[in-house]
């Protein structure tokens, strides 16, 4: 029996990266997992089928985490499909939000729909709908420690994710519900390779204290401890993931 046996759990960007891993994980170890996802069906489907086949439950549902409405609709699936809900976690992030002078007000308006406001509202379901003991996991990152040039809406609206984590784990603690954030260091996925085109990472990797790129696994294993049972006694906080990357 995984650590996770008889747990509902809803992440999403499900379909690639981290979050792939992450729904590979939380259903290895046992339990039902609704994913969303943005463009890519078939990566989606190809999740949710080797999920399947290894014995495990997982749904991929289209959903803009940038639209309300497709946010409704990822948790009235999930409210179907599983049981009951444990587990959220806020993953999915795309776009490229480049410099403070380039940003327009439809750019800013649409990175922090998907980055702030629709996590936002998925903490307020989380809230009302997670069973005692629950658990939020939401992923953000380093960089709202060390803030890159070209940076300002990402770690913006991720460190507005931070806070209503933090502040979420005070409203709902009573319940027994934890609420962290993970927040990785460079990760080898599409979104660090389109962030960074044609960087070889060697200065991160001289940087990092276990001497490579980290991979979507290291991040979901974070993320499963986060959301199972042995993480009871811990909330409100921000856990680097970064095998130990010297600012
Ligand atoms: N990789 C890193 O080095 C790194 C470092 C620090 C933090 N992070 C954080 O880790 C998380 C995952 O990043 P990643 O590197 O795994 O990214 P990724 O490889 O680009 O995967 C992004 C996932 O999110 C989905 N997605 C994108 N926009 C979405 C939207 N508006 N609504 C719903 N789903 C959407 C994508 O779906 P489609 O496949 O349909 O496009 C995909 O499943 C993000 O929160 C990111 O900020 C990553």
């Amino acid at each position: 029996m995984g650590t996770l046996a008889g747990k509902g759990a809803v992440v999403t960007g499900g379909s690639r990266g981290i979050g792939r891993a992450i729904v590979r994980r939380l259903a290895a170890d046992g339990a039902a997992v609704v994913f969303s996802y943005l463009h890519d069906e078939a990566a989606a489907k190809a999740v949710a089928g080797e999920v399947t086949g290894a014995g495990g439950r997982a749904l991929a549902v289209q959903s803009d985490q940038g639209s309300l409405d497709d946010l409704r609709r990822l948790t009235g699936e999930a409210g179907e499909y599983l049981d009951g809900l444990d587990i959220v976690v806020i993953n999915a992030a795309g776009g490229l939000p480049g410099l403070i002078s380039d940003v327009t007000e439809d750019d800013y308006d649409r990175f922090m729909a998907v980055h702030a406001k629709g996590p936002f509202f998925l903490i307020q379901h989380a809230g009302r709908v997670l069973r005692d003991g629950g658990r939020i996991v939401a992923i953000s990152t380093l960089n709202t420690r060390l803030h890159p040039p070209g940076g300002a809406l990402y770690t913006g609206a991720k460190g507005a994710l931070e806070h209503y984590t933090k502040v979420a784990a005070l409203e709902f603690g009573g319940r027994g519900i934890t609420a962290n954030i993970v927040s990785p260091g460079a990760t080898d996925t599409e979104l660090l390779r389109a962030a960074n085109p044609g960087a070889t990472f060697d200065d991160e990797v001289a940087r990092t204290a276990l001497g490579r790129l980290g991979q979507p696994e290291d991040i979901a294993a974070v993320v499963a401890f986060l959301a199972g049972p042995d993480s009871g006694w811990i909330s409100g906080q921000n856990l680097p993931a970064d095998g130990g990357l010297m600012p």
